[in-house]
């Protein structure tokens, strides 16, 4: 399987922004402006948002995702979201493991697996994020950082699992820094995930996964990187929240 039958997946991750009035603006906005595409739109908002977002985006081809989901159904886990009760609003994804999520909130390797797991369980797409830190990158050790990242995040997948997951290759440094990596960097890790992939399952599973790109990802840049062999789509954090940029990048991915 090429890239051309790979599925492209275009994401905003909103993050902590937007309460429910500019959730339901910045929506219509989208909508307007968003052009007529094959790729998968997913705008994965904060939970508390998720419903007001499912609703206004009620018969777009819009995806509304979650920015996280924990392990178990029910419990006591104070300002945890399960994945239960993302699937009772229709949710199909979740981004699982978003660098700010390991470098904030104490998130490891290991509960990225369970949360990507559960998701999985729940029928909900889990984006499985990974990256290098600057000082990873500098001390040329970015693989071994995300081979250990991948390897532990899949534990216990089938080939069915990673075929329903999204993995988001997001250098750190180049998080809402403005900084994004060359299209040629983010190709050379891209690739790297996809041969960890063949490793772990065979090589038609690999090719069948969809991996994306996050960092800066902008109007200017995202025609180039969506171009290489190995990027399959996009999150985007601070251009998803401006409609035309957003759009623009959409555009990008044909
Ligand atoms: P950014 O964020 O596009 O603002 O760099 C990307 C992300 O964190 O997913």
């Amino acid at each position: 399987m090429n890239k051309a039958l790979r599925k492209v997946v275009i994401a905003g991750n909103w993050k902590m922004n937007k309460n429910a009035e500019e959730t339901k603006l910045l929506l219509s906005e989208i909508k307007e402006k968003l052009p007529k595409t094959d790729a998968t739109i997913l705008l994965c908002v904060p939970a508390i948002n998720i419903g007001t977002a499912v609703d206004a985006v009620n018969g777009t081809n819009i995806n509304i995702g979650a920015q996280n989901c924990h392990w178990e159904k029910s419990g006591a886990f104070t300002g945890e979201i399960s994945a239960d009760m993302l699937k009772s609003f229709g949710i199909k994804y979740a981004i699982v493991g978003h660098s700010e999520r390991r470098q904030y909130f104490g998130e490891t390797d290991e509960t990225v697996n369970k949360r990507a797991l559960a998701c999985l369980r729940n029928d909900i797409h889990p984006v499985i994020c990974v990256g290098e830190n600057l000082e990873e990158r500098e001390n040329n050790i970015t693989e071994t950082v995300i081979r250990t990242q991948v390897e532990k995040a899949l534990i216990d997948f089938t080939k069915d699992d990673i075929k329903n997951s999204i993995i988001a290759y997001e250098p750190v440094w180049a998080i809402g820094t403005g900084k994004t990596a060359s299209a040629e960097q983010a190709e050379e890790v891209c690739k790297f995930i996809r041969t960890i992939l063949t490793e772990i399952f065979d090589k038609e599973t690999a090719q069948s996964v969809t991996i994306q790109y996050g960092g800066s990802m902008n109007a200017k840049n995202a025609k180039e990187l969506l171009s290489m062999e190995n990027i399959d789509g996009g999150l985007i954090g601070g251009a998803s929240l401006k409609a035309d940029d957003f759009a623009t990048i959409v555009s990008c991915a044909e």
